[in-house]
């Protein structure tokens, strides 16, 4: 690392680990409720571990974003963090909020709107939370030498990100509007914002681990932006088929929605271009396994799944079933998870002096991960379309359907158990690396 201050990307990177953990026991709290192994239903119904479940994802998630660009913005600004203490202070209250909503979840204190769930209280919560952090990123980055593609390119993702939560906070008596602005937080942030978070990291992570010249890399960084604006503003279309809206949605959103894709496999071409054309050198091997990783695994789960339930016509019938989980597991997983975990690995190495990568550990959490989610993803997709011919087309009862699909839970656990078997690997691997210390400081 070149600044003192990144090390404060380090705690991001913890919290986001732990949070992850936790995701994951609930993910199996659900796994065998659906094999009918409902035994903590007292404690934590099905509902509540489902909300646990993605909303812990959603905060991992932006635990990692944030240390990620506390580690990425000074660097490329060539200025140190304007303000650390207020850093800290804005990681534990992002904590703090975390666990008193999931915490509440159990005692049901939320609201019943999937990925939304936070009360209004503690959602203005989040919005000081967020403005600190956006305030201290901008702030570096108006000190700051220099202003990058990159750089912008990630705080113009964080700062819409940050206006676009606000849809979401404001209350309407009316189900269809109330649903119509749920979309704008929860489909412009995957389908929008979060892929220029993803873009300017890949970016970075390229510049860094190919040795190919910036120009180049920000020059393919424009076109990912342009192509997911073309397609995913409107593409928000595809969630307003069949909830109330007006018609020429169906029309809209089928052809928008369709062209989003694109925007994924500009983001693989990129990736296995920019690898081809570098120098191939960079000794971390790991970072650069997740990196390419991310790139290809969002376009298979993102672009090709998605577009797989986009079209009206499908998504009459697979709306709302377990075809959904099997699309948003891999997406979630390969575009935002991989991101996240590409960046650790990259960042580790710098922040702490060690040279722990191309270990036989990280090399087994990779593979073992991405195989486990991947098996999750054709369990989940078997059982959906079995559910959607007896649910959707036969119109069998939806409590019946689910004890006939049943079998296909037990893939997903033993998928699920190598899934979590690399990520343990990944979060040894984590702390074997230790703290950041003053003496990986580059001269
Ligand atoms: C990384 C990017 C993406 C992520 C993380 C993601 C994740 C998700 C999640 C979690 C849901 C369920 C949302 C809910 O019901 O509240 C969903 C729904 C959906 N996604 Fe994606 N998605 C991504 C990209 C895409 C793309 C590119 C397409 C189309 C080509 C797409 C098509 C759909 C459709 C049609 C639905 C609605 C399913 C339904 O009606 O139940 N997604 N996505
Ligand atoms: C041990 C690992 C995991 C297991 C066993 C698991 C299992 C499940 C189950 C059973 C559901 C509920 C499906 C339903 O509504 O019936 C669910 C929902 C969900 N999980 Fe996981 N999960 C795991 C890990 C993950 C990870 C790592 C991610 C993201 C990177 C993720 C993202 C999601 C999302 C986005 C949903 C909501 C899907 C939807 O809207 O339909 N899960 N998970
Ligand atoms: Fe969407």
């Amino acid at each position: 690392m070149k600044y003192k201050s990144q090390q404060i990307a380090y705690w991001f990177f913890g919290l986001s680990m732990l949070l992850l953990t936790l995701q994951i026991v609930y993910g199996f709290i659900m796994g065998f409720a659906h094999m009918g192994f409902d035994t903590l239903h007292e404690v934590i119904p099905f509902n509540t571990a489902r909300a646990v479940h993605t909303n812990l994802l959603v905060v991992w998630l932006l635990s990692g974003f944030m240390g990620a660009a506390y580690y990425i913005i000074p660097e490329e600004a060539e200025y140190e963090l304007v303000n650390v203490k207020l850093a800290y202070i804005q990681l534990i209250s992002l904590a703090l909020v975390g666990v008193v909503a999931i915490i509440g979840y159990h005692f049901n204190y939320w609201e019943g709107r999937k990925f939304l769930e936070i009360p209004r209280p503690l959602d203005w919560l989040v919005v000081i939370n967020v403005l600190t952090f956006l305030g201290l990123i901008l702030m570096t980055l108006y000190k700051g030498k220099k202003r990058t593609t990159t750089s912008l390119v990630l705080t113009m993702g964080l700062v819409f990100a940050a206006l676009l939560y606000l849809p979401g906070m404001i209350w309407f008596d009316n189900q269809t509007t109330d649903s119509f602005f749920r979309w704008w937080v929860v489909h412009l942030w995957v389908e929008g914002v979060w892929e220029l978070i993803m873009g300017g990291i890949l970016a970075y992570l390229l510049i860094k681990i190919t040795g190919v010249d910036r120009e180049v890399i920000e020059k393919w960084l424009y076109i990912i932006v342009g192509l997911t604006f073309i397609s995913g503003i409107l593409g928000t279309g595809h969630h307003y088929y069949y909830i109330g809206t007006p018609r020429y949605w169906l029309i809209i959103g089928g052809i928008f929605s369709a062209m989003e894709p694109l925007a994924f496999l500009g983001m693989a071409l990129f990736a296995i271009a920019m690898y081809r054309k570098g120098e191939k050198k960079h000794p971390n091997k790991i970072a650069l396994n997740w990196t390419l990783g991310t790139a290809i695994v969002s376009f298979v789960g993102a672009g090709l799944l998605g577009l797989a339930h986009t079209l009206p016509g499908v998504n009459l019938y697979t709306h709302g079933t377990l075809v959904t989980a099997m699309h948003g597991h891999l997406a979630f997983w390969g575009a935002y998870g991989m991101i996240v975990f590409a960046f650790i690995s990259y960042a580790m190495p710098n922040l702490t002096g060690r040279k722990l990568f191309d270990t036989t550990n990280g090399q087994f959490a990779f593979w073992l991960s991405n195989i486990g989610m991947l098996g999750m993803t054709v369990a989940f997709g078997v059982a959906g379309v079995a559910q959607v011919y007896m649910e959707r087309i036969m119109g069998m009862e939806f409590g019946i359907v689910q004890k006939e699909i049943q079998v296909h839970f037990f893939v997903l656990v033993c998928c699920a158990t190598m899934f979590a078997t690399g990520v343990i690997l990944y979060i040894y691997e984590f702390i074997k690396y230790g703290k950041p210390n003053i003496e990986a400081l580059e001269a």
